[in-house]
């Protein structure tokens, strides 16, 4: 595994340092392996995710689509970190959560992954701006937040209009899309995304989702979204279908880089190059 320090010029001119991932293909990012977590509610155990196993490569996109309930959100949950699994291990660049302080693993999550909740988490009593700022400070970034990144996030997501305003003034698709913005203001390698349309019309759905492809490309991003919608699954390189909490069909989807099984590589064609 090699971390490249770069500059990267993105079609939008917008040039960024990138702080990717360029790995052997062999390697996987995520490695959940025979994932399984049982809630306990009353006398009642729940078994909502069940011995689930697979691997997502650097630069992948990837959709786990199925109906409510069928454990998507609890497996996203065990992906980040932010539950412990009953059974079997979460592996994030080979490092195992569970080998990890509560210190480490913050620190994992804070500095790799970039989390779009399904209910937002943003926080009530600052603006949407306060939010994306707060978001980039904690993840211990050295260099000051890049203004014209964000703008750029904003007008893709319609939302630069609406940043002084505090989430409660905001409609719930308006709270999704700074979620987005403030799980990509840092520019994470890994983005996990709950149901990142879901509350969205289809005008600002397809908004997200070209955003969300568009991020994984140009900063050779590995993003994981997970969706009830077969259609917003369909954007993905591979798409596991859960039910039950098992993963019981893999198929490749229309894909972010085309490829059969979701190339590792951003398409030349990105107009990205690393220097
Ligand atoms: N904290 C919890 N305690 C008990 N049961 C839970 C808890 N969270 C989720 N569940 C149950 O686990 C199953 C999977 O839920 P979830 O992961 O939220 O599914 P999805 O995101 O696919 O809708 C459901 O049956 C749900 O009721
Ligand atoms: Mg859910």
């Amino acid at each position: 595994m090699a971390f490249a320090f770069g500059q990267v010029r993105s079609r939008s001119g917008l040039t960024f340092t990138m702080m990717g991932v360029q790995a052997e293909a062999s390697r996987p990012i995520i490695h959940a392996d025979n994932l399984s977590k049982v809630y306990a509610a009353g006398r009642i155990m729940v078994a909502a995710v069940r011995e689930v196993s697979f691997e997502v490569k650097p630069g992948e996109f990837v959709a786990i689509v199925g109906p409510s309930g069928s454990g998507k959100s609890t497996l996203f949950y065990l992906l980040g970190g932010l539950t412990r699994a009953s059974e079997g291990r979460v592996l994030i660049d080979g490092v195992d959560f569970a080998t990890l302080t509560d210190a480490e693993r913050t620190r994992l999550r804070r500095h790799r992954i970039g989390f779009v909740f399904q209910k937002f988490n943003l926080l009530p009593t600052l603006s949407a701006i306060g939010n994306i700022e707060i978001a980039y400070k904690i993840s211990g970034r050295k260099e000051p937040m890049d203004r014209a990144y964000l703008d750029h996030l904003s007008d893709l997501l319609s939302i630069r209009g609406r940043l002084e305003h505090r989430p409660s003034e905001l409609s719930g698709g308006e709270q999704q899309r700074v979620a987005i913005a403030r799980a990509l203001i840092t520019r994470p390698a890994i983005v996990l995304a709950d149901e990142p349309t879901g509350n969205l019309d289809t005008k600002n759905s397809d908004a997200v989702l070209k955003m969300l492809v568009r991020s994984n490309r140009e900063l050779g991003q590995t993003t994981l979204m997970i969706t009830h919608n077969p259609e917003a699954a369909a954007i993905a390189g591979r798409i596991l279908h859960m039910r039950d909490g098992e993963i019981h069909k893999i198929e490749s989807g229309a894909g972010a880089f085309g490829g059969p099984n979701g190339a590792s590589q951003p398409k030349a064609e990105s107009g990205i190059s690393t220097v």
